[in-house]
């Protein structure tokens, strides 16, 4: 048994519900291989095809999305606020009156890869259909098997969009999938590529849909590229999404993952920590939720896409620690740092004065490229507003971030935020103002000059200068976050 298997099996008591039919899926797998040809498993073959597809909306994290905040697995419901009103998730579950139940194949596969519900109607790009356009026949037939078959249909009426007439007419939709989504169209490798790098692909690209995070938003909320073929700018790095923001997953050593080895991503697709980072944010959603069931292989898989991915733009130089700020803390000797002080009287506690955390408990700042992005939106955010380290069967204790907002006020936040940006050898600009944390903290405004999602002082909120407009300024695919407080994981 390797290692990772030994984990897997301790930490076993606790998997709950799908994660049990997981373990079953790669059984299953197995099974299926040798039984094949076997007339006698038609039977078991439908099965399988259910555990398969229980996996596949793990990759997709289906579950994430249309369970409602304290609510019932699959069965709709969370917010996505716009600035126009609020959309809801829809029940998923096979109900014939308030789910899918009536859904034919080709209907299922209408909406997921092509953004189309049943009565033919676009669905708001916040359902990352562009994305799933990639998904194979093979993955969306199971998929469905799951979702007719292996879920329980739960009588919950979807919640009417919250958008007033004539804002919430459906048919700029349509003309928003055929100008931006890409047509669906299974994912092919490149002929001759690495079946690992190829595997890893897929995921990214297609179900996993990563880039509606990572990959910077055009005018129209559209993905600027859809895979490393479609245009520099895929998973660069998104605009801010809920006030977090995505960073790049390209290979730059300081504001990417340049200095991630492949053992590293995998890891902290799984458990949510490593060494020299800690998820927070919408990226802790996708971790409980999705990447931390899946399998090491796919995980490895993952890993090895990114890294193939070369920085964009080209890197502008490497990350060297300083040891200058960790003495200075040290010693006591910060006049003249600004922030410094608060820093050590907050912060050090955790992040250490060295900037270098305690592994896999608080996260360090020193060479972080959350902390080194060019948007200081996210970070302010955690100091603001705190952070939960959610647990995950790899890691299961939960290990919070004060939120400081009531013990700092914004001009020390400020300060606090351009100390960490400058220490320790991070070399991000120190541009955080008193007044930007007060709009931050009172009305939700992000900080900085966006791209994509809140891009410009343009008011996209209404169709406007580009009509159909249904997206754009504000606009979220984001559902609410829920890390923790829900069972349906
Ligand atoms: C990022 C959030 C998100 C994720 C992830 C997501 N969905 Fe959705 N989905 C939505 C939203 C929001 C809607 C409703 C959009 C609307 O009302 O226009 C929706 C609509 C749908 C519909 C149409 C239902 C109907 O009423 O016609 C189906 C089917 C669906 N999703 C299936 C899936 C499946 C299967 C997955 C996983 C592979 C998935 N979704 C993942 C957000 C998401
Ligand atoms: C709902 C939006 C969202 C989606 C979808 C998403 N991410 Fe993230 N991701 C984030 C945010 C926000 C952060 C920054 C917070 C953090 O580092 O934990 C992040 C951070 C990361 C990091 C750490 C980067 C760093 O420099 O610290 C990695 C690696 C990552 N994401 C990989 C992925 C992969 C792989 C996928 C697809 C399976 C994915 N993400 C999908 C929002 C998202
Ligand atoms: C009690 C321990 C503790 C204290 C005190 C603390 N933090 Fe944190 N910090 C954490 C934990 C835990 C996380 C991970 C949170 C998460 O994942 O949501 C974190 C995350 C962060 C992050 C995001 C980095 C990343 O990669 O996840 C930043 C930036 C940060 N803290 C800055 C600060 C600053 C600035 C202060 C002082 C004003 C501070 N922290 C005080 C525990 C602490």
């Amino acid at each position: 048994m390797t290692s990772s298997e030994q984990k897997r099996r301790g930490g076993e008591t606790m998997i709950k519900g799908l994660k049990a039919a997981l373990g079953a899926a790669t059984l299953g797998l197995l099974a299926g291989t040798a039984l094949g040809a076997s007339p006698a498993a038609a039977q078991s073959t439908d099965s399988d095809l259910v555990t398969r597809g229980a996996y596949i909306a793990r990759l997709g994290d289906c579950v994430a999305c249309h369970t409602g905040l304290h609510g019932q697995t699959f069965a709709g419901g969370l917010e996505i606020k716009t600035p126009v009103g609020t959309i809801y998730s829809t029940n998923i579950t096979p109900s014939k009156q308030n789910g899918i139940g009536n859904y034919t194949l080709q209907d299922f596969d209408n909406a997921v890869r092509r953004g189309i519900r049943k009565d033919g109607s676009y669905l708001y790009p916040a359902m990352p259909y562009p994305s799933f356009a990639r998904m194979t026949d093979d993955d969306i037939k199971a998929l469905y098997a799951y979702f007719m078959q292996g879920v329980p249909a739960i009588e919950q009426p979807d919640k009417p969009v919250d958008i007033s007439w004539p804002l919430s007419m459906r048919w700029p939709l349509g003309l928003w999938a055929k100008m931006f989504a890409p047509a669906a169209k299974a994912f092919t490798p490149a002929p001759g590529s690495d079946p690992v790098v190829a595997r890893g692909e897929y995921l990214v690209t297609g179900p996993g849909h990563c880039g509606a995070c990572h990959t910077p938003r055009g005018f129209s909320m559209q993905e600027k590229a859809y895979d490393g073929a479609g245009g520099a700018e895929f998973l660069a790095g998104g605009g801010v999404i809920d006030n977090w923001i995505a960073p790049s997953l390209r290979d730059d050593p300081v504001v990417g993952l340049g200095r991630w080895t492949e053992d590293d991503l995998v890891q902290f697709l799984r458990s949510g920590r490593i060494d020299h980072s800690a998820v927070f944010g919408g990226m802790a959603d996708v971790v409980a939720w999705s990447t931390q069931y899946w399998t090491e292989d796919d995980l490895r898989a993952t890993a090895r896409y990114l890294k193939s991915l070369p920085p964009v733009p080209k890197a502008k130089g490497d990350y060297t620690y300083d040891a200058s700020t960790a003495e200075a803390l040290d010693s006591g000797k910060t006049a003249g740092m600004t922030g410094a002080d608060i820093y050590i009287e907050q912060c050090a506690i955790c992040h250490r004065n060295d900037g270098g955390g305690v592994a896999r408990m608080f996260p360090p700042l020193a060479g972080n490229p959350v902390v080194a992005t060019d948007d200081p939106t996210s970070l302010a955010h955690v100091v603001v507003a705190g952070g939960v380290l959610p647990p995950t069967n790899w890691a299961p204790s939960a290990i919070a971030m004060p939120a400081y907002h009531k013990l700092l006020n914004d001009q020390q936040v400020a300060d606090v935020v351009n100390f960490i940006r400058t220490s320790w050898g991070n070399k991000a600009p120190a541009n955080v103002t008193a007044a930007g944390i007060t709009k931050l903290r009172t009305s939700n405004q992000p900080l900085g000059t966006q791209r994509g999602w809140t891009a410009s002082s343009t008011n996209y909120s209404s169709w406007g200068l580009f009509p159909p407009q249904p997206y754009g300024n504000g606009w979220s695919f984001a559902p609410q976050t829920h890390t923790g407080v829900d069972e349906a994981k």
